[in-house]
């Protein structure tokens, strides 16, 4: 049994589940780094209306595409290296720093990317996952892959962005959270930032939580999840009635 599914009210995101769906649901569960379902279908449900189309740049194993469907959604994705998951036949190839979409297209864009060089998903030269957030040059691609965001996206819409800070013994801390944020700022307004608590199997290993306490460094225990809105160059209103954006730098 999952437990009950709710929309979050609060900036602490605490589902005590990987997933809202069962195994069966989410079909591709032997993907690492999924993002955990129930962050999608709450900015989904918050954000978005039946038929807006959904656009996920980076898409992997596909969770914010099941999602919006489940919700009436239309949904895209693009990830570069789709292969992996050749059954799916609605992720294209494509580097999120130059997306095949026009202008203005997107309703609502969800971004999960690699957070550094931890996880090797492929081999693909322009895999972002290869970089390591302790080089300009990760933060030089996702300032494109924002820009590019920003580009395709239609005014009075909103995204969201989630991602982790990043530690590894005998290197300095990798603030990547406050990195990218500041990097989201130059093209979008805040809305809100959320700490979404982490489950990862990796955090109930007994041994790990050994070796922070050992070697006086700390483990991951949140990600954080921006939320942002692409404003429109003349009004003050907003892609669906429920939310009041008033800024005097609009
Ligand atoms: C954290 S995973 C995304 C997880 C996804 N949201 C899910 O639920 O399965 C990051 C993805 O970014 C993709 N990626 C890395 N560099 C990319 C690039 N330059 N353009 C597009 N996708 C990229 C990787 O192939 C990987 O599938």
């Amino acid at each position: 049994m999952k437990p009950i599914l709710q929309l979050e009210t609060t900036t602490l995101w605490d589902y005590p589940s990987q997933q809202h769906r069962t195994e069966e649901e989410q079909r591709h569960n032997h993907y690492i780094g999924a993002t955990p379902s129930y962050i999608i279908w709450n900015l989904l449900t918050r954000y978005t209306k039946e038929k807006d189309l959904i656009i996920d740049p980076m898409a992997g194993s596909g969770t914010t595409l099941d999602v919006a469907r489940e919700l009436k959604r239309r949904a895209l994705g693009y990830d570069i290296n789709p292969s992996a998951l050749k059954a799916r036949k609605d992720i294209f190839k494509s580097d999120a720093r130059n997306l095949p979409l026009e202008d203005e297209k997107a309703d609502f864009i969800f971004i999960d990317p690699p957070y550094s060089d931890h996880i090797k998903y492929s081999d693909e030269k322009a895999c972002i996952g290869r970089l390591s957030a302790l080089e300009d040059e990760y933060y030089n691609s996702m300032d494109i892959v924002i820009k590019e965001i920003h580009r395709v996206l239609k005014k009075e819409r909103f995204m969201a962005l989630y991602v982790s800070d990043s530690y590894e013994k005998g290197y300095p801390f990798m603030p990547i959270g406050f990195k990218l944020f500041s990097i989201l700022e130059k093209y979008f307004l805040p809305i809100d930032i959320v700490a979404v608590k982490r489950y990862n199997k990796s955090l109930k290993k007994g041994n790990w939580h050994k070796a922070a306490e050992e070697n006086n460094y700390f483990l991951r225990g949140f990600n954080y999840l921006f939320i942002m809105y692409k404003k429109s160059n003349k009004t003050y209103s907003t892609a669906n009635d429920k939310i009041y954006i008033k800024d005097k730098r609009l």
